[in-house]
């Protein structure tokens, strides 16, 4: 089953948006198999974003992501790589649409609340760099028939 990576970022945290975030993904109806909050490292933030390293925006977004804790987590469901970017919306908030989290929600690309993985193997990788595999639960929502035909 299709898993991607999802982190709300210490923006998102720290203007309580977390219950509003999550809830999006609920509602759409992808199952949640990993969670957690977690000051990321400089470490981790320099591998997760490493290609981006020769942006001139890389250290900002370093220093932002290491900045308060980050929720990680781990969607499950088919099509949710794509379907989560679509979620969360264009990378600037002002010129992501309306309806999506960084469109209702945030004004700046610097503080756009919330990272998606942008391809299947991204997402693969993404989640082994934040997870380890005793920390994700495979689970079969009871709801399973009313999602899925
Ligand atoms: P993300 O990886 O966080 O899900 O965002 P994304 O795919 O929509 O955007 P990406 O191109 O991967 O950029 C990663 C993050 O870097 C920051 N950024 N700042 N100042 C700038 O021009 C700029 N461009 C990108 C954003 O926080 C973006 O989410
Ligand atoms: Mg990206």
């Amino acid at each position: 089953m299709e898993r991607t990576f999802i982190a709300i970022k210490p923006d998102g945290v720290q203007r309580g948006l977390v219950g509003e975030i999550i809830g999006r993904f609920e509602r759409k109806g992808f199952t949640l198999v990993g969670l957690k909050l977690l000051n990321v490292s400089q470490e981790l933030a320099e591998s997760h974003y490493a290609v981006h390293r020769e942006r001139p925006f890389f250290k900002g977004l370093v220093e932002y992501i290491t900045s308060g804790p980050v929720v990680a987590m781990v969607w499950e469901g088919d099509g949710v790589v794509a379907a989560a970017r679509k979620l969360i919306g264009a990378t600037n908030p002002l010129t992501a649409e309306p309806g999506t989290i960084r469109g209702d929600l945030a004004i700046n690309i610097g503080r756009n609340l919330i990272h998606g993985s942008d391809a299947i193997e991204t997402a693969q990788q993404e989640i082994g760099l934040w997870f380890t595999d005793a920390e994700l639960v495979g689970w079969e929502p009871t709801l399973s028939p009313w999602l899925h035909e």
